[in-house]
């Protein structure tokens, strides 16, 4: 996705941020390129507090003049606005690809409404090209991969399960925890999968966002379109 459909499907979710809204703001390049213009609006007075998805976006945040809450001063946010790796017509999607979909899914459950910011080629038919992240306690690793592999096989689910790596050592999140990133191909039926995976003690959250999302602002070179729920 080229950086100037990032900035127009950003410019498009502006269109739904009202002054005086408490936000979420995501996480990722689309994410990105929303944080700054929200910074060049708050710069000519426009007011808004946002709640950051990950460290990544809180710095950005500072560096453009954000103001940032928490959701233990601020609990229940107006909208959301976060990018995605994946959607479906339900506008079901995979998220995590940037490894923040815990914060992520947090910031979007607190929030009334959340819009997707995204580039027509992330509209699929069938989740799982992209392989899903499971975010996972590191204290049993080898026992929490095995129910995984075991409860998605009893899904007819297959394929690599793979521990997420940066440097050479396992990737962590801002919780401290891994990520397995699970390449089955397709998806049919993400609630059932959603269920069993949370069923797991040893998964902390995955980046299936089923019910989040009413709105999903697709760029592509014809232009904006919106999808709804
Ligand atoms: C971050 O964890 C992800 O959920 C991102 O929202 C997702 O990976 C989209 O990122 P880009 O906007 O960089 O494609």
């Amino acid at each position: 996705m080229s950086r100037e459909l990032k900035i127009k499907a950003a410019e498009a979710a502006f269109e739904f941020v009202k002054d005086g809204m408490k936000l979420g703001i995501g996480t990722g390049s689309t994410a990105d390129e929303f944080i700054r213009i929200l910074g060049d609006n708050v710069a000519k007075g426009f007011s808004v507090i946002g709640v950051p998805t990950s460290e990544r976006s809180a710095a950005l945040c500072r560096e453009v003049g954000v103001p940032l809450t928490t959701l233990d001063e601020t609990p229940e946010l107006d909208l959301t606005v976060d990018g995605a790796d994946e959607t479906d017509r339900a506008l079901t999607l995979i998220k995590g690809g940037g490894g923040a979909l815990l914060r992520e899914k947090i910031v979007a459950a607190a929030s009334a409404d959340m819009v997707v910011i995204a580039d027509d080629s992330k509209l699929v038919d069938t989740l799982g090209a992209f392989p899903l992240p499971i975010e996972v306690n590191p204290f049993g690793l080898g026992a929490t991969r095995r129910a995984v592999e075991k409860c998605t096989q009893a899904l007819g689910l297959s394929g690599e399960i793979s521990l997420r790596e940066a440097d050479g050592k396992p990737y962590l999140t801002d919780g401290g925890h891994f990520i397995l990133d699970a390449s089955f191909g397709r998806i049919p039926d993400a609630e059932a999968l959603s269920s069993a995976l949370l069923e797991i003690p040893g998964v902390v959250q995955h980046g299936l966002f089923i019910g989040l999302a009413s709105t999903v602002v697709l760029a592509g070179e014809g232009g904006i379109t919106l999808l709804r729920r």
